[in-house]
């Protein structure tokens, strides 16, 4: 092997965005021609339920996944239980949430499922990490929702090398931890990125604020710390934030009022502080509005009232506000008003 072999130039480096690039340098330049004819989706999938520790649940749930029938017929993956099929018979959804699985994603292949475009597998009790061990660029995945398991560790920081098209990401409710890489922004069609219930810790990216079609921003339930950062004003398309029970500690950007798609903005719960910003009134979408057990002070602004026309739900105790409720919140559609 030569001095600038490529393994020495990645086993050397220390830096991961450095890593990411180089894997996706060299994932397009060698493996994804062979693509398309990808041994054994079958076979990939019937490795991971031979890993799996079955229960009598999950091997209810999976007993349609037979290896004799794959043997048989390549189109018979596309009748077992979860799978969806395009007319080539190639995999293109795998949805088994609820089906009692334990057991980790280890022996999971995804190389070998290249059509995959949605991975469906919430609602179980799987544990281990989340999948980084994949050797082909999968461009056609758009959809991964691990939410309600017991998964751990960190999201990949190599992930938008290896899923580049995600556009939803969901990964509530299990035990995902530490920072929340800042490469994240490199998905650059992601839609919904809900990370609720988590352990993630190390701050909200600043760098989220570039990911321009983002909708949906769920963070709450993590032991974040930091700021609300300026730069997620920047997020235009943005119609819910859910920041709530994140231990924040910082003022409310005023930033946020050029998100004038927002309907939904949770931040209860935090160690918020300063004043409601007038240019928030802007936000003539809001329906539900939550900044309950924070340090806010000053007044309520009769402006809200007056400029949320669809508001349902303002739930602002536990703060530090003084002065009047504004008569103005006779205005609103309120259905839950709580001061
Ligand atoms: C294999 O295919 C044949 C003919 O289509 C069918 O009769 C048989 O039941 C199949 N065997 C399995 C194990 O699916
Ligand atoms: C990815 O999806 C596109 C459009 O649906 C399709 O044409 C293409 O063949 C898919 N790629 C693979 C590897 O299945
Ligand atoms: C995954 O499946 C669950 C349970 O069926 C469903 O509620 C959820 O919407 C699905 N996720 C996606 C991204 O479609
Ligand atoms: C996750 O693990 C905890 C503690 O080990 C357990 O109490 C909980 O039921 C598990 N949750 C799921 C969805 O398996
Ligand atoms: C990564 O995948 C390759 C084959 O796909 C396998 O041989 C290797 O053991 C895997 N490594 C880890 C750490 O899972
Ligand atoms: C996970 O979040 C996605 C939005 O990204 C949503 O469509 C899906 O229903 C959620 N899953 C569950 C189980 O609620
Ligand atoms: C996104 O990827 C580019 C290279 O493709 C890299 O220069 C940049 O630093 C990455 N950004 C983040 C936030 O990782
Ligand atoms: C805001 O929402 C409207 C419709 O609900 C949509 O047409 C428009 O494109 C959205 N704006 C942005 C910047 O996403
Ligand atoms: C935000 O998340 C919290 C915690 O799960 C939840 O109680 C709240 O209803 C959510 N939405 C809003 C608008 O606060
Ligand atoms: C506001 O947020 C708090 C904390 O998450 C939650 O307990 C409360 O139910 C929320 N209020 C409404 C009306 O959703």
């Amino acid at each position: 092997m030569r001095r600038h072999d490529h393994c020495q130039a990645s086993a050397s480096s220390r830096d991961t965005l450095r890593l990411a690039l180089l894997l996706f340098l060299l994932l397009s330049s060698s493996q994804l021609r062979g693509a398309s004819s990808a041994p054994g989706e079958a076979e990939a999938l019937l490795e991971w339920k031979d890993s799996l520790p079955l229960t009598a649940a999950a091997a209810g749930a999976l007993a349609s996944w037979d290896r004799a029938a794959a043997a048989n017929s390549s189109f018979a993956v596309c009748s077992w239980h979860g799978m969806t099929c395009d007319v080539f018979g190639r995999v293109v959804g795998v949805d088994v949430s609820g089906a009692g699985i334990d057991g980790s994603l280890h022996a999971l292949d995804l190389s070998s499922l290249p059509s995959l475009g949605s991975l469906n597998l919430s609602y179980n009790a799987l544990v281990g990490p989340f999948p980084s061990n994949v050797s082909a660029l999968l461009l056609n995945i758009t959809s991964v929702d691990l939410s309600n398991n017991n998964f751990s560790g960190p999201i990949p920081p190599a992930l938008p090398a290896y899923m580049p098209n995600l556009e939803h990401l969901n990964l509530s409710s299990n035990q995902f931890a530490g920072e929340i890489s800042p490469s994240v922004a490199n998905l650059t069609r992601l839609q919904s990125l809900v990370l609720g219930k988590n352990s993630f810790s190390g701050g909200i990216p600043p760098a989220l604020g570039s990911i321009s079609r983002l909708r949906v921003l769920e963070l709450h339930s993590n032991p974040l710390g930091g700021a609300i950062p300026a730069s997620l004003g920047q997020l235009r398309s943005l119609e819910r934030i859910n920041v709530s029970i994140a231990q924040l500690e910082s003022t409310l950007p005023t930033e946020l009022s050029h998100c004038t798609n927002l309907t939904v903005i949770g931040l209860a719960v935090n160690k918020l502080s300063g004043k409601l910003p007038v240019s928030w009134a802007k936000l003539r979408r809001v329906r539900e509005f939550n900044v309950s057990k924070n340090m806010l002070t000053g007044d309520i602004l009769p402006d809200y009232f007056s400029a949320w026309t669809r508001l349902t739900v303002f739930q602002a105790d536990k703060n530090h506000f003084i002065g009047e409720i504004p008569a103005e919140v006779g205005m609103a559609l309120l259905g839950d008003l709580s001061l």
